[in-house]
């Protein structure tokens, strides 16, 4: 199975956003991820689209936009445009999720939907084949920096067989806490992407820490 790995730009850092936008680009990593927090649906804010619109000018990979924020319907069309490829939205914070992820693929997006450490997988088996990616949230949203929940590899294989089950492509994306070293044990429970902040940017040498993560 693929192994891909995405940093998480919010563990960048913020003044010096073009180099470490250089460093994803000539590293081994396949994507950059992108979280936007509004305050309301997690107790953080992080960055809105001026800064997406930047990274999309210099980022030479695909865009895996994560949206932490209540209503996302309203913001869809504008993460098109300011260069989202991938775009996640919360299974919690959507009401109508099958209208909400339908829209995305026909905005021409790849549609994903993320799932908090309290909500069970199980509740995926009607939606998981209108969605493109599931990304499993290893911690509670919010904050880079945050421990790997265990339970989380119990929930990746869980979801890992619905979907073999089904026989869709959806990929699984497990994002928070992850790092060189568990990034084995989260590909084998059945991950395809692993999302990476402070493993990365806060390692001495971030491109040996992106290929750790890649050969795990
Ligand atoms: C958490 C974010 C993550 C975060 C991961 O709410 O969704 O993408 O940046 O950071 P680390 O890898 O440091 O846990
Ligand atoms: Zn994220």
């Amino acid at each position: 199975m693929e192994r891909l790995v995405a940093p998480s730009m919010l563990s960048a850092d913020f003044v010096n956003l073009a180099c470490d936008i250089e460093m994803v680009n000539k590293s081994q990593a396949d994507w950059f991820h992108l979280d936007i927090m509004d305050g309301v649906f997690v107790p953080n804010i992080s960055f809105g689209f001026p800064v997406v619109e930047r990274i999309k000018a210099l980022a030479t990979k695909p865009l895996d936009v994560h949206l932490m924020i209540v209503d996302p319907d309203r913001y869809l069309e504008r993460f098109r445009e300011a260069g989202a490829n991938w775009l996640t939205v919360h299974y919690e914070a959507c009401t109508h999720l099958n209208r909400t992820l339908s829209r995305i693929r026909e905005l021409g997006m790849k549609a994903g939907v993320s799932v908090n450490p309290h909500t069970p997988i199980e509740l995926l088996t009607d939606i998981v084949e209108y969605a493109d990616l599931v990304l499993i949230m290893s911690v509670n949203p919010g904050f880079g920096g945050q421990k790997f929940i265990p339970n989380s590899i119990n929930r990746i294989e869980r979801l890992r067989k619905m979907i073999d089950i089904k026989g869709l492509p959806t990929r699984i994306e497990v994002d928070g806490g992850v790092g060189p070293s568990n990034a084995k044990q989260v590909y084998e429970a059945g991950a395809n992407v692993l999302v990476a902040g402070n493993a990365i940017f806060k390692a001495d040498n971030p491109l040996t820490a992106i290929e750790m993560i890649k050969k795990a």
